[in-house]
């Protein structure tokens, strides 16, 4: 059994697909172990992207995560870090394949309606942040 992390976005929040979403995720055997409703910070923003901090969209990265309610889970199953980013899509949703949330649901690039852990070390060190 392995744990990811998973936010539900503001801009997926904000058009009631919350629902909709984690069916996704139930429907592909993973289970919530832990989840939350909450409205994070600036600067709890700018910790939890701290990798992309020298990249150019950093800025509006950390103003649109902190800009209304997400919805953090952590996902549970097996292999739960992979079939999660698969069952997302690209994080461009212009390049995500039909059938996933990011095909679905997403917006754009910005408002991508989900987030991911992409390996075991960011599964860890972003559950800690959001679940300690
Ligand atoms: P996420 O999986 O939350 O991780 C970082 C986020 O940066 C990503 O989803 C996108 O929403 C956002 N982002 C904005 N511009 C880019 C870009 N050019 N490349 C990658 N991610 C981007």
């Amino acid at each position: 059994m392995e744990q990811t992390l998973s936010l539900i976005k503001p801009d997926a929040v904000e058009r009631n697909l919350i629902g909709k979403i984690i069916n996704v995720f139930e429907d592909n055997n993973l289970k919530i172990g832990h989840m939350k409703k909450i409205h994070v910070d600036r600067q709890f923003a700018e910790k939890f992207y701290e990798m992309h901090k020298e990249r150019p969209f950093f800025n509006d990265l950390c103003n649109y995560i902190s800009s209304g309610p997400l919805v953090a889970m952590v996902l549970e199953g097996d292999n739960a870090i992979q079939k999660n980013r698969e069952l997302m899509g690209a994080t461009n949703p212009s390049e995500a394949k039909e059938g996933t949330i990011r095909k679905m649901f997403a917006i754009s690039i910005d408002k991508n309606s989900v987030h991911g852990s992409d390996s075991a070390e960011s599964a860890k060190r972003e559950i800690e942040l959001f679940f300690s």
